[in-house]
């Protein structure tokens, strides 16, 4: 059965809300500082760009691209770095976007991956997080919403590269 998405667990203008109030915790948190975002792609493009444009401080955007083996719903824990920072971050203050925070191992091996260049600080901003499913600990500085442990598309969130470009946040489903 081709798998679909079914309903809509966050809606546009409650993720357009939710984004607006975390930027401007960021904005707030880095005024003075010398802020680099890195956007973990493919999953994160989405949301990182409409954050960015509420944060009302001069910042730097730059991205990694990981791969996680398979093309199933199932995190495999194992990552590898395909396209790796343009930009030099030692002394520099990173914060991570990623789309959603599962078992934690990606954001785990990223997070520790970018500390071993020294970065003045590194914190990690999510729009969505699975709590039910941690695997490691993970300290999400700015978090979106928490979901529950299904699998869920869209706003830049994909089921073997699709629908990454649904407005909204959807289940996926069984499809008839
Ligand atoms: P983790 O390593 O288990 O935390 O999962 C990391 C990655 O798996 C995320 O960055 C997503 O790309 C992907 N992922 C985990 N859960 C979902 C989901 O419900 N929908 C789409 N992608 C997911
Ligand atoms: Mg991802």
């Amino acid at each position: 059965m081709e798998k679909r998405p079914g309903r809509s667990l966050i809606g546009p203008e409650e993720i357009a809300a939710k984004v607006a109030e975390m930027a401007r915790r960021i904005t707030e948190d880095y005024r003075g500082r010398d802020l680099v975002v890195v956007g973990i792609l493919k999953g994160a493009f989405v949301f990182l760009a409409d954050l960015v444009r509420r944060v009302d401080l001069p910042l730097e955007v730059d991205f990694v691209a990981v791969s996680s083996y398979g093309k199933d719903t199932e995190s495999s824990g194992v990552v590898r770095i395909v396209k790796d920072l343009d930009l030099d971050i030692r002394g520099r203050d990173v914060l991570l976007v990623e789309d959603i925070v599962d078992t934690g191992l990606t954001l785990k091996y990223i997070a520790e991956m970018l500390r071993q260049r020294e970065p003045a600080s590194l914190e990690i901003c999510a729009l969505l997080n699975k709590p039910e499913a941690r695997k490691v600990d993970i300290e999400i500085r700015y978090c979106g919403f928490d979901v529950p442990p299904v699998f869920v598309v869209g706003y830049g969130l994909d089921y073997a590269e699709r629908y990454r470009q649904l407005p909204y946040v959807g289940v996926l489903e069984d499809g008839c």
